[in-house]
């Protein structure tokens, strides 16, 4: 098989690109390792930003996702019995995020692709890279017993953290930096009214919660909880019960409990490898950088690479322009460095760490204490949460 853009992984990342490149006319493949039934069956992110629902309209995904999400102009913090609200659009000049399960725009991606007769590939095996340097580089896939080949002129390395594309760039041209959190979270996905119209940071002493949703019948709720649990240590109840002692009184009294659709421990992590270009290989997503979910910064990141990508693919196919393909490392690391930071600090302002000394307890307390007292702390907060420009 031949084609120019070979895309590897087929999560929101993968699927995107695949859809926005077919829309310019430029022949692309998608290898995706699962089923879509099991893609779609992994529940995450939740809280897109602007720029990515403008990327979704773009690639003429967006009709249900502005029919059915939900437009978020403010969160609250919990800590010590009360709430307090953060007004996103009043410190971004009007600026909101949009609540609308990745489960979701995942589907309507796979949908709009079917539509075009895009080319995804599902259940591949043993994917391989080749000759990334050269101006020729191959895929190699194993289907039952044969072995594919795909003649492309870019490789996409679009399959998440655990995928094989970054994995492929020698180690002494790559460069990782990571920080692993002493926990996980543990989220639950409940047919259940949710307890607030806008999400909750709940910060406590037993550890972080977070009440978020996905429609005004579904309830997705997380607690951290160490890394050494397992969902099995976890009963219903025991979930329950453990989220109403992390909330503020009034809260926890109106939460509707019910039974789990879904139950999963994420470890906290973050992580960046550099560069984000190897020859003619380029990693976007979350195989080249993964950022603790209290943010809701991963897909949006995602997001961004994806962007540039698109553009830099559209300038050298249509234009003859390279620029966009020679800057884009830098450009997604610029952009992708701002949302480690901010993740770490969200995660660091919210979660009981269990090695902290009481010096760095101080610390915590205070940038809470500042963070409600200055406006230029709640515009920064703001700002990164509903994402910086691309
Ligand atoms: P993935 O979604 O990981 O997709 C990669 C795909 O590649 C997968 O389908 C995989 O099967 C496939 N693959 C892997 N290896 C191979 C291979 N060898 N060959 C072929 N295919 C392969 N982000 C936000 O912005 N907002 C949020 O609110 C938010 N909440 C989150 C909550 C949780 C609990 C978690 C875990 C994450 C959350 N995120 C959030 C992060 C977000 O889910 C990820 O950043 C996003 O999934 C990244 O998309 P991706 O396409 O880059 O990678
Ligand atoms: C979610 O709804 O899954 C969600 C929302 C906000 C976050 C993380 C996850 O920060």
């Amino acid at each position: 098989m031949k084609t120019k853009v070979g895309i590897i992984g087929g999560g929101p990342s993968g699927l995107m690109l695949s859809q926005l490149l077919d829309l310019k006319g430029i022949d692309n493949i998608v290898l995706e390792k699962h089923s879509r039934e099991y893609v779609l069956g992994r529940i995450r992110a939740g809280v897109l930003e602007h720029g990515f629902a403008e990327l979704m309209r773009e690639a003429n995904c967006g009709e249900r996702m502005d029919a059915e999400g939900e437009i978020h102009e403010g969160f609250y913090i919990a800590e010590g019995g009360e709430k307090r609200r953060v007004d996103l659009a009043g410190h971004t000049g009007g600026n909101s995020v949009v609540v609308y399960g990745q489960t979701e725009l995942t589907r309507d991606l796979y949908d709009a692709r079917a539509k075009m007769n895009g080319n995804v590939i599902h259940n591949v095996e043993d994917v391989q890279l080749h000759d990334l340097k050269s101006d020729a580089p191959y895929i190699t896939y194993r289907s039952g017993d044969d072995i594919i080949r795909i003649d492309c002129d870019y490789v996409i390395g679009a399959d998440g953290f655990h995928g094989v594309s970054r994995k492929s760039i020698p180690k002494d041209v790559l460069r990782e930096y990571e920080k692993v959190y002493p926990f996980g979270w543990l989220g639950v996905l409940s047919r259940t009214k949710p307890v607030s119209p806008e999400l909750i940071y709940a910060k406590s002493e037993r550890g972080f919660a977070l009440c978020s949703l996905r429609s005004q019948v579904l309830s997705r709720y997380y607690i951290q909880v160490p890394l050494t649990d397992s969902v099995e240590d976890w009963s219903d109840e025991a979930f329950w019960d453990e989220l109403k002692a992390r909330l503020p009184q009034d809260v926890a009294d109106q939460l509707e409990t019910g039974p789990s659709i879904e139950k999963s421990i994420a470890p906290l992590r973050s992580f960046v490898a550099e560069p984000m270009r190897y020859g003619n290989l380029f990693l976007a997503g979350d195989a080249a950088h993964i950022v603790p979910p209290t943010g809701a910064r991963g897909l949006n990141s995602a997001a961004s690479d994806i962007y540039y990508l698109y553009h830099a693919m559209v300038d050298h196919y249509q234009n003859g322009d390279d620029t966009g393909l020679e800057k884009y490392s830098e450009k997604a690391l610029a952009r992708v460095w701002k949302a480690q930071r901010f993740s770490w600090w969200m995660t660091t302002l919210l979660h009981t760490f269990p090695d902290s000394i009481p010096y760095d307890q101080k610390l915590q307390q205070t940038d809470m204490e500042y963070l409600f007292s200055s406006e230029a702390a709640l515009t920064s907060l703001a700002e990164n949460y509903v994402g910086l420009p691309f």
